[in-house]
């Protein structure tokens, strides 16, 4: 029979509150013959103040048990800037080689836009994950003095600019526009921007049907906004990537509805999948954070397991609901996640 072990790591924050709705959701929507097994870790601040760690390789150990991670949030003023993200996020997905990073726009009925219009908006960002300028890859001379030199080296490899572009393509095939657009900067950053279109060149000679464009990263900051119907697949490096995903966040109904996955398409390593939202610790513990990002989280991890019947489902249901939620009165997190789990369920 069918089983899914699931890590989770509420974190920090409004973490607990959303994850506890998104487990709801997925408990709901699961067939009886799936078994249902979640372990319950405590990554985050309180960890980290009790005994300085964030991410320790036994940890690892065990998160590599599980078939897929859910995650809250992580971060907490009481914790220096850096530390959670280079100690935990970042640690993760370079050891659970995340390098497709998988973030997902879409406007759905009922929610506001900051744009004019409501325009059609239903694109998907895979940002590189592993390389790029987050390897840690730099270095600084003279530091303090004002000849100091500072250097932070963006790292692109064949292997992985390839790996990432191939995967893509194989989106974009499955989506009904097949169309993939590559972000970069090939004009001024010319040795990445050189390997990056290369291989986008050459990957798209395997996929016939998939129409390709290329945009310097500015100017596809100017068509998220003015033209955001012309995306339907972006593939780009992380930093443009960690950039474009918040705008594109912001275009469609910002962090309270925005998902990512963090995946590992081999499943060597199990994938994880957060809202792209924080810790929020100004609402926390309030019952006032919206657990709908979490909740498109919950259908990203099912469909990376190969559940697309229960993702729909979920997808569906959060449709409807932002869709009737429009005009009512604001409903707490729990209140939602019941919602949701109903409609799922029935
Ligand atoms: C994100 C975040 C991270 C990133 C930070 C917290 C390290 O901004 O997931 O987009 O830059 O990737
Ligand atoms: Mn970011």
């Amino acid at each position: 029979s069918r089983s899914i072990n699931l890590a989770v790591i509420p974190g920090d924050g409004i973490g607990q509150e959303v994850v506890a709705e998104g487990l709801k959701v997925l408990s709901a929507v699961l067939p009886g013959d799936v078994k249902l097994e979640t372990e319950e870790y405590d990554f985050g601040a309180k960890r980290y103040h009790a005994t300085g760690e964030t991410l320790t390789e036994a940890d690892l150990e065990q998160l590599r048990r599980h078939d897929a991670i859910l995650l809250g949030a992580l971060g907490d003023p009481s914790v220096p800037s850096g530390v959670l993200e280079r100690g935990f996020l970042l640690k993760l997905r370079f050891a659970f080689d995340h390098h497709v990073n998988l973030r997902p726009s879409k406007l759905l009925p009922g929610v506001s836009t900051p744009l004019a219009g409501q325009p059609e908006i239903d694109f998907i960002v895979v940002r590189e994950g592993t390389e790029g300028p987050y390897t840690g890859n730099g270095g600084t001379i003279r530091q303090g003095t004002e000849h100091e030199i500072a250097t932070e080296v963006s790292v692109n490899t064949a292997y992985g600019v390839e790996r990432v572009v191939r995967d893509a393509f194989a989106r974009a095939q499955a989506r009904p526009r097949k169309k993939l657009t590559l972000v970069h900067k090939n004009n001024v950053l010319t040795f990445a921007g050189h390997l990056w279109s290369n291989t986008f060149n050459k990957v798209a000679a395997e996929f016939p049907e998939v129409t390709t464009d290329y945009l310097h990263v500015d100017a596809a900051t100017i068509f998220l906004v003015t033209q955001p119907e012309r995306f339907d697949v972006i593939v780009t490096d992380n930093l443009f990537g960690d950039i474009i995903t918040d705008l594109a966040a912001a275009i469609s109904g910002g962090i309270g509805v925005a998902a990512s996955g963090n995946i590992n398409p081999s499943r060597a390593f199990p994938s994880m999948f957060e809202p792209v939202h924080g810790s929020a610790p100004d609402i926390a513990g309030q019952g006032k954070a919206d657990p709908t990002a979490t909740v498109l989280s919950v259908a990203l991890l099912l469909r990376h397991l190969g559940y697309d019947a229960e993702a729909d489902r979920i997808d569906a249901a959060v449709a409807a609901d932002l869709t009737e939620r429009a005009g009512k009165p604001a409903r707490s997190t729990s209140e939602i996640g019941d919602a949701l789990a109903a409609r799922v369920a029935g």
